[in-house]
């Protein structure tokens, strides 16, 4: 098998997508090497400690700016030999001192169909607007807020849905499958770009068949 690829994890909450993470990828096609947060009280980070990986906490707070504690959170990443960084539950924009280190090598999960309900409180907006679908986007990071390329996306109808833990019990199965999927994928060198549309991210013809990120039925190829 390929060596696997060494993986950073970002986190600020409970960690259940980083769970996900190390119980179907770390191991197999990557290595998540290191645990990252800018809170110390992240449950996540439990997690981590108790499967041995390496984890540091980078507050806000001992950092002159952003970009100051962005930067010094990207160099201990590349110093863990870091090569593609997850963001699962990581609720703080990263600045281009953090993104320029990484290029088209930093993921997040996002509770919404991207580009509607980008930012925190995904769930409650959608709500709020009155959606009856929701939904689950897995995407590139770029320097915008939850404006990168998309990599997959999963909806589910809740026409009756008033609550965001109902909703989340739904889009977190979801989220468990599509970022670990994405993952995989990106270990295995078979996600690229569109050069037509480099906004669309395009999964490698020997991978399509396998993937539950193109479950559905092309509609012009
Ligand atoms: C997930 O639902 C993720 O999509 C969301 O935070 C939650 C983290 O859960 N991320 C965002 O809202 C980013 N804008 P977890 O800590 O249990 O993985």
């Amino acid at each position: 098998m390929a060596t696997p690829l060494p993986l950073a994890v970002l986190v600020s909450g409970t960690g259940t997508n980083l769970q996900a993470l190390l119980d179907s990828v770390h191991g197999r096609e990557a290595e998540i090497v290191a645990v990252a947060s800018n809170a110390a009280d992240a449950p996540a980070l439990e997690r981590a400690r108790s499967r041995d990986v390496a984890t540091k906490v980078f507050p806000r707070g001992d950092y002159a700016d952003r970009p100051a504690r962005d930067a010094a959170m990207a160099a201990w990443l590349r110093e863990q030999g870091v090569r593609l960084v997850v963001l699962a539950g990581y609720m703080e924009l990263l600045s281009p001192a953090f993104l320029d280190r990484f290029p088209d090598a930093v993921i997040n999960v996002h509770p919404s169909l991207l580009p509607a309900f980008p930012g925190l409180h995904a769930v409650e907006q959608a709500l709020a607007y009155g959606v009856t679908v929701f939904g689950v986007t897995v995407h590139f990071v770029d320097a915008g807020l939850d404006s990168g390329p998309v990599i997959s996306q999963r909806a589910v109808e809740l026409p009756d849905a008033k609550y965001s833990n109902t909703v989340l019990e739904y889009l977190r199965p979801l989220e468990h499958t599509l970022l670990p999927e994405a993952v995989r994928l990106f270990a295995r060198g078979a996600l690229s770009r569109d050069p037509a549309n480099p906004r669309r991210v395009l999964i490698a013809p020997e991978e399509t068949e396998g993937t539950v990120l193109r479950s559905g039925e092309a509609a012009d190829g």
